[in-house]
């Protein structure tokens, strides 16, 4: 069957979001409202998701083979921020990532955003071969960082320098995407809080119970304190995993001959005068 690939905003075609959310979540598993959730939240005005559809000439079949998300980057309002770069196992190698990340940053363009984004743990020479160049870490604009001020964002950003946590900063919605792709082994993160201090030197070991006394019940875990440690420290992991931040620089043609005819007129107007 002929068929043509095109890329467009999921907002624009809300019937295949159930579809979108599948095709992440076979390379990011999640549950399947939490993917919707988070998808669904697009706009023009960002974030903004996008689909690559394969559709048939006919126009009457049309599948989602791909995927990227674009949001707005905190304090940096000429920047954005690509994730969850996807495209179908089945069609990679064919051109089509770059096609999706080719309309990401025409769209980013087209919107006043002069730099692209993003953070990666194994495709760097991908996007190196796009144009991208390693970079410092930035956050996504959130629904909530909307509420605070630039310098309660300053206050907090000082303190996750001061405690060494600059490298496993990421943003809301790439924690919501890739977060659960490692389950934890045993559940329980080998925190120094959790472990069991070895017994001191100068007390002797207490003597085994007489054998009357039943044995202790089992300690009661408590479960959300495990749940909690346990997302901190894989979230802290990740950053030092090897994920790495790239960005670059978009180039407008128009803005760009505009900027050089000023700069021309400027010159013969300074070169008139003498
Ligand atoms: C990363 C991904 C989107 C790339 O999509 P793709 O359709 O396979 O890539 P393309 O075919 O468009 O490749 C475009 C160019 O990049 C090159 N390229 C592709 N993958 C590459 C890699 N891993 N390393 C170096 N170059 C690569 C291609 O050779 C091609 O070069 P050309 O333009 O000179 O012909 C795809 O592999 C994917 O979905 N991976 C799983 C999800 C993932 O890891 N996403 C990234 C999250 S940060």
């Amino acid at each position: 069957m002929e068929h043509e690939f095109k890329v467009i905003k999921l907002h624009d075609v809300p019937d295949v979001m159930e579809e979108t959310a599948q095709l992440l979540n076979n390379e990011w598993p999640r549950s399947l409202e939490a993917r919707c959730n988070v998808i669904s939240q697009s706009s023009d005005d960002l974030p903004c998701s996008f689909v690559l559809l394969k559709v048939s000439t006919a126009g009457n079949v049309r599948t989602v083979v791909g995927f990227s998300r674009l949001s707005k980057v905190l304090q940096k309002p000429n920047s954005a921020l690509v994730e969850s770069v996807i495209v179908d196992k089945t069609l990679r190698g064919c051109g089509l990532g770059k096609m999706i990340m080719r309309h990401t940053e025409e769209f980013a363009l087209k919107h006043g955003f002069e730099i692209i984004h993003l953070s990666t743990k194994n495709k760097q020479s991908f996007y190196e071969h796009l144009g991208y160049s390693l970079s410092t870490p930035v956050s996504a604009e959130t629904k909530v960082s909307r509420f605070f001020s630039k310098s309660q964002i300053e206050k907090a950003d000082d303190y996750a320098k001061h405690e060494k946590r600059i490298d496993s900063i990421k943003t809301a919605s790439d924690l919501e995407t890739e977060e659960i792709t490692e389950p934890s082994q045993s559940g329980v993160p080998s925190s120094p809080a959790l472990s069991i201090p070895p017994p001191l030197l100068s007390i002797p070991p207490p003597p085994p119970p007489p054998l009357s006394i039943p044995p202790p019940p089992p300690s009661i875990p408590s479960a959300p304190k495990k749940q909690i440690s346990s997302s901190v420290s894989k979230n802290v992991e990740r950053g030092s995993k090897g994920y790495v931040w790239m960005k670059k620089q978009l180039y407008d043609p128009e803005r760009y001959c505009l900027k050089r005819r000023n700069l021309w007129d400027q010159e013969t107007e300074r070169n008139d005068k003498f």
